[in-house]
Parts: C-alpha cells; structure tokens; sequence
C-alpha cells in the first residue's frame, strides 16, 4: 500500500496524493511582470499529470526593489493579478490547488526593472556567482542598505501581494524565507549585519518575517492558507548554518506557529542532510516535531526514496522540483511504475526558461 498515494490536507487544501510541485523560477513573463500564456500551460500540465498541489515560482512583490530577474513574474498590479487569476483558473480547471510564492530579491538581485541597484540589509553580496540560468549578471553588485522606510514598503508589499493573490483565486501564499532571498537574509548572521531591532540576535532577525506573517494573517483571515518555505542553503551557498543550532531553528518555527503561519516547506540538498552545527537531525527532522505546523519537505526527493521518505514523514507533504520538470506527470509515472529520468541540465541552458524546455523536449523527446 502506497505511503504516496493517500488522502492529505494542507490546511483547507483537499488532496488525493501527497506530491506538491516545488516552487520553480521560469522567468518567462512578459517584461512588465505579467503571465503569459506559455505560463498557463505549463502551470496546467502539472495538473493533469496528476499534481494536486502546485507553489508556484517567486513572485516579487512590491514596484522598487523586490524584483529578482528579467521576465519574473509579479503581483504588483492589476494586469498582473489578472494574468495570475487566468493560470489559476487553468489549474483549477484541471483540479488542482495553486499556492503562490511570494518573495523578495534583497541582495540576490539580478534585474530589476524598477531600481539600479538592489536594496538590502547590510551591505554584503552573496557568496558565489549570479545564477546563469535566470540571467546575464557575472557579479553581484554591492546593495544599499535599507531603512525603516524601506521595510515598511517591503511588509505593505508583501501584505498587499497576498491580497492580490487571494483576489486572483490562489489557495494560499507561501513566504520565500529560503534560498538566501530577503525574509531569509534576515535570518542569516552571514546577510544580516545590523545592530537594530531588525539584526542581532534570533528574536531580532526573525521580527520582521514574524510581522509579515502576522500582517498577512490579519488581511487575509484565518481559512487563507499561509505557509513559509525556509532553508539555511541559498541559491549559491550550500554551507551556511544558523549559529542558534537546532534549538534555535525548533524555536524560530514554534514562533511563527504562534505567529498563525499555516505550514513550513524545508529545504536542503537532500531532505535527511543533517543540518545543524550542534546536532546530527536534519531541518525536516526537527519541523517534525513541532506541533501545530503542517509541513512540505523538500530535497533530492525521487522515484527511489520517497515511498521510505513518506513512510518516515507520515503527516508531511513531499515537494519535488527537478524531477517533476522533467516528468509533469511524474505522479502517474510513480503510480504506474514507468521509466522516470533525472534532470538533463541542458533543459535549462543557456536560461531556465519554459520557451527553452518546450524546445528541449522537441529536439530530445521528439
Ligand atoms: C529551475 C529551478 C528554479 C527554482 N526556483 C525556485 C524558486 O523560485 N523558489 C524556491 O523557493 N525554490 C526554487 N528552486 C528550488 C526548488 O524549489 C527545490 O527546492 C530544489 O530544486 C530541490 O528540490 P529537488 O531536489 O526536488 O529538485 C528552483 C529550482 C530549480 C531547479
């Protein structure tokens, strides 16, 4: 009997399987921050492959400094809340629920068509390179640290994003406090260098995602499905560790269940990786654990572990990402036991586009 296939909920979110499709960035808008057509289908074909839950790819949220790449999509207007209500209603039609991820660049800036130069908590880059696939960038340029005015343009941004998403008919929104985007700048003592009431220690660098959750709880009620994805590996780091161990990340989640969050969604670079300078647990082990948050796990999940990872996580959902770009159907393929392939990197080069993957599976798929 399949630990995959059974009924779950996420929040009010019914569910036949436990698969969700991880959040993926597709810059594939139009310029302006709208989605397209391509976006539709795309977002659609995970539904009819038998994905019940989608998160979609980040979404910038507010019209300074939040954008993170050329052709990202956002939720800032009312053209771009009525391209997202239209893949919404696609993806309903084809009977799944759609989540939006809802994020801010800070640092980890790329392109911004609304500012030169991206904004941020301290004035430190990211470790590494820009990513290739998601633009032409070849060094991270120096932010400018942001005031109190600036972070209270970010939270409006954040709340007024989730109330254009639950306008546009999405099912919940989820907080991008991973990967080394803003909400997760904050957390990190690596990013976050401040000596306000924004950095310093723990309750200090997890204020401010605290009050964004809370904002977004008191605008969009109770029902509205409210989630954070948090990771302590970013986009070009795999190394950096909270300084507070393992206690300190059980009491970061213990307050943002007080704080109303819905659910968590852990990521690292494999779902058991232990994750803590003090412990040998993993970050899914740990959200495990803490009562009162629903949980999506995230990493390195595939055809060969998930039914023990299921088994292991009996109350989580199960996010795949590189896997289920391959296969959109990757839920009948698990289910009917067919071929499934891992992630020939080519479908994302030289950008990560859907336009280039479409043009993959013509030439490669035929
Ligand atoms: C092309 C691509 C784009 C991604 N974009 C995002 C994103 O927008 N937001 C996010 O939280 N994670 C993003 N990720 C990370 C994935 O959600 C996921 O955590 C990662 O791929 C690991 O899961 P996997 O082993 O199942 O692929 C992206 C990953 C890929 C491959």
């Amino acid at each position: 009997m399949s630990e995959v296939f059974k009924q779950a909920k996420l929040g009010n979110i019914e569910l036949s399987n436990r698969l969700v499709v991880a959040p993926m960035t597709r810059i594939s808008a139009e310029h302006e921050g709208e989605p397209t057509d391509l976006m539709q289908d795309y977002y659609a074909r995970f539904a009819e492959g038998g994905f019940d839950l989608i998160i979609t790819e980040g979404v910038y949220v507010d019209r300074k400094a939040s954008q993170a790449y050329r052709y990202q999509p956002g939720l800032t207007d009312d053209e771009q809340q009525q391209g997202w209500k239209e893949v919404v209603q696609e993806v309903h039609q084809a009977g799944a629920a759609i989540i939006c991820q809802l994020t801010h660049s800070g640092a980890q800036m790329q392109y911004n068509r609304f500012c030169e130069h991206p904004k941020a908590l301290s004035e430190v880059v990211p470790k590494g390179k820009p990513v290739s696939m998601y633009g032409t960038l070849e060094n991270w340029v120096k932010p400018e640290v942001m005031d109190d005015l600036d972070l209270n343009h970010i939270m409006n941004g954040f709340v007024g994003a989730a109330k254009r998403a639950k306008a546009a008919g999405f099912d919940g929104v989820e907080l991008q406090a991973g990967e080394g985007y803003l909400l997760n700048q904050f957390l990190s003592t690596y990013f976050n260098q401040r000596k306000d009431q924004w950095g310093g220690n723990l309750d200090g660098r997890l204020r401010f995602l605290l009050m964004v959750v809370k904002a977004i709880r008191d605008a969009c009620g109770k029902d509205f499905v409210l989630g954070a994805r948090i990771s302590q590996i970013t986009a070009t780091d795999d190394d950096y560790q909270w300084p507070e161990g393992e206690d300190g990340f059980r009491y970061m989640l213990e307050q943002l269940r007080d704080a109303e969050l819905g659910y968590i969604h852990t990521h690292d670079t494999a779902v058991n990786r232990k994750g803590f300078i003090d412990s040998n647990k993993s970050l899914a082990e740990v959200a495990k654990e803490v009562e009162g948050l629903q949980l999506i796990i995230n990493g390195a999940i595939t055809e060969g572990n998930v039914e023990d990872l299921a088994a292991q996580y009996p109350d989580a959902l199960l996010s795949v990402g590189r896997k289920a770009l391959v296969h959109q159907d990757l839920p009948k393929r698990l289910k009917e036991g067919l071929d499934i392939y891992d992630l020939d990197p080519t479908m994302l080069e030289p950008k990560a586009t859907i336009q280039h993957e479409l043009n993959w599976r013509k030439i490669n798929l035929g």
